[in-house]
């Protein structure tokens, strides 16, 4: 018999409460449950990247995690990034520098690197670079990837209120 567990969260600033199956993973529970479909699935192993979400200000693989174990937690996917019709900065620095094409690994790219930017403003392409190296893209190349997210770092700078680098 399969175990039915009540889930309650918050997703993209929300409160939710969702029943799922105890081997439910968070990727299917956004996905499917839901219908939050902007987190993509690529590999569904923890290499590509395209599942990132981010759970209590953390990058995270939501297809390594349980649905279960965000009981309680803050849950931002790339829809809930932006809170109108508008592009966020590093959007925009992704469309002006043409650093996406098919789009699939961009909702990880994008949460991956809100994650540090938010964390790291000051980050330099070394540490960008490093970042992004669990994220697989297959057809857009990292150049424009890197040159976006550097254009946006000026966005998150400004928020930074401790001053630290
Ligand atoms: S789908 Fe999660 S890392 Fe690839
Ligand atoms: S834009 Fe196609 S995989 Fe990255």
């Amino acid at each position: 018999m399969t175990a039915i567990m009540q889930l309650s969260f918050d997703v993209n600033g929300a409160p939710v409460v969702v029943e799922v199956q105890a081997r439910t993973t968070l990727a299917d529970c956004l996905r499917h449950t839901l219908g939050l479909t902007g987190t993509h699935l690529g590999c569904e192993h923890g290499i590509c990247g395209a599942c990132t979400v981010i759970v209590d200000d953390a990058a995270v693989r939501s297809c390594l995690m349980l649905a279960v174990q965000a009981e309680g937690t803050r849950v931002v996917t790339v829809e809930g990034l932006s809170g109108d019709d508008s592009l966020t900065p590093l959007q925009a620095a992704f469309r002006k520098h043409h650093a996406l094409q098919c789009g699939f690994c961009t909702p990880g790219m994008i949460t991956t690197l809100h994650a540090l930017l938010t964390d790291e403003p000051f980050a330099d392409a070394d540490r960008i670079r490093d970042v992004l190296s669990g994220n697989i893209c297959r057809c857009t190349g990292y150049i424009p990837i890197i040159e976006a997210a550097l254009e946006a770092r000026i966005a998150y700078q400004g928020k930074r209120e401790d001053g630290r680098r």
